[in-house]
C-alpha cells in the first residue's frame, strides 16, 4: 500500500471519455504484453534518461499491460518511493499487476481505475508523469495534458512517448506491386487513424506538434529525445509476433482494410500467408526499425 493507493473507482468506468463504438483501436492485452517485451530494452534506455531518483513518486497514465511500470518500479524502489499505474481498464489493471507480481519492487505499485481527463489526485502530487500511447486516444489531448501536468510538483517532469515515426521492416521493393508497401501502410494509417480513432464527434482537433501541446499546457524546458528499436533477421517469437500483427491487422479488420490503396490487401493476403512463395517471414533481408520519441517538460 502507498499512499497513493486510492482503489478502483468504479464510477467513472464505462463513461464519457471511451471511445464510443467499443473499438480496441488495435491494441489488447495480448499486443501490449508482446510489445512490452519487444520495446524491453528501449523501455529501459527511457527509464534510464528519464532518470527518477530513489524515493520519487511516479504516475504512468495509461499503463497497459504494465511492462514499463515494472522499470520505473525498479529504478525508483525497490523499496522506497511510489508507481501509480493508472487506466481506465480494470483488466488491464489486473495485467499489470501479474506482470508486476514477481518484482521486488511490487510492494511500491500501486492501481487506479480512471480516465485521465478526470485525474484523482491532488495538484502536486507526483515527480515524473509517464504517459505511453494514450494522450493519442483522448477526446481532449489539450486538456489531458493540462491534467497530467496538474498533479506534477514544481519542477517535476511530465513524458509523453508519442510519435510520428511508425514500424518499418520491408524491403523497399519487396517484389510484388509497386514498391514503397510499407510507405502507403503509413498513408492508410493516418487515414484510419483520423477517422476511427480521432474521428469521434467528441474530439477537439489539436493541430500542432506534441512539443507546442506540452508548452500551452504550461511546461517548460521542453524537449524531445528519440530512441531507436532495431533488430536483424533472424528474428525471435516476440518480434515475428509483432510483424505479422503489423501486417495482418490491415487485412483482419474491414475498417482498416478499407483504407488501402486498390492491390495491397491481396498483396498483404500474400505476404503474411506461410504456403505462399512470397511470405515475407521467411525472407533474410528484413530490417525492424522504429524511432521511439519521448517529448517531456518540466512544471
Ligand atoms: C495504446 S495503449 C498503450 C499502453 C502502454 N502505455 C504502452 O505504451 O504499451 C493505451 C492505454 O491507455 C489506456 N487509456 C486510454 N484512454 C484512457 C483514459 N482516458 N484514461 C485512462 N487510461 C486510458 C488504455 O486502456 C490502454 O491501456
Amino acid at each position: 500500500m502507498t499512499t497513493h493507493d486510492h482503489g478502483h473507482n468504479h464510477d467513472q468506468h464505462g463513461h464519457g471519455h471511451q471511445h464510443g463504438h467499443g473499438h480496441e483501436h488495435g491494441f489488447n492485452a495480448e499486443s501490449l504484453t508482446n510489445n512490452d517485451r519487444l520495446y524491453h530494452d528501449v523501455y529501459a534506455e527511457i527509464v534510464d534518461w528519464l532518470a527518477p531518483t530513489k524515493g520519487a513518486s511516479v504516475l504512468e497514465a495509461g499503463s497497459g499491460a504494465g511492462g514499463f511500470t515494472k522499470l520505473l518500479a525498479e529504478k525508483v524502489g525497490p523499496l522506497t518511493g511510489s508507481v501509480t499505474a493508472l487506466d481506465q481498464k480494470h483488466e488491464l489493471l489486473d495485467v499489470a499487476k501479474a506482470t508486476l507480481a514477481d518484482s521486488p519492487a511490487a510492494g511500491i505499485v500501486s492501481y487506479q481505475e480512471s480516465d485521465i481527463a478526470k485525474l484523482p489526485f491532488d495538484e502536486g502530487s507526483f515527480d515524473l508523469v509517464w504517459s505511453s500511447r494514450t494522450i493519442h486516444h483522448l477526446p481532449d489531448q489539450l486538456a489531458a495534458v493540462g491534467e497530467l501536468a496538474r498533479v506534477l510538483k514544481t519542477g517535476g517532469w511530465l513524458a509523453l512517448r508519442e510519435g510520428p515515426i511508425r514500424t518499418k521492416f520491408l524491403p523497399d521493393d519487396i517484389g510484388l506491386g509497386d514498391p514503397g508497401l510499407d510507405d502507403r501502410l503509413d498513408v492508410a494509417f493516418h487515414r484510419w487513424f483520423a477517422s476511427n480513432v480521432r474521428g469521434e464527434a467528441v474530439s477537439v482537433r489539436y493541430p500542432f506538434g506534441w512539443t507546442k501541446m506540452l508548452s500551452d499546457a504550461g511546461l517548460k524546458n521542453v524537449t524531445a529525445k528519440t530512441f531507436m528499436l532495431e533488430a536483424l533477421a533472424p528474428f525471435d517469437d516476440v518480434q515475428i509476433s509483432y510483424m505479422s500483427r503489423h501486417l495482418k491487422r490491415w487485412i483482419e479488420d474491414d475498417e482498416r482494410k478499407a483504407m488501402l490503396m486498390p492491390g495491397d490487401a491481396e498483396i498483404l493476403e500474400q505476404i503474411t500467408s506461410a504456403t505462399s512463395e512470397h511470405f515475407v517471414f521467411g525472407r533474410e533481408d528484413l530490417y525492424l526499425q522504429e524511432a521511439v520519441t519521448v517529448f517531456a517538460g518540466h512544471a
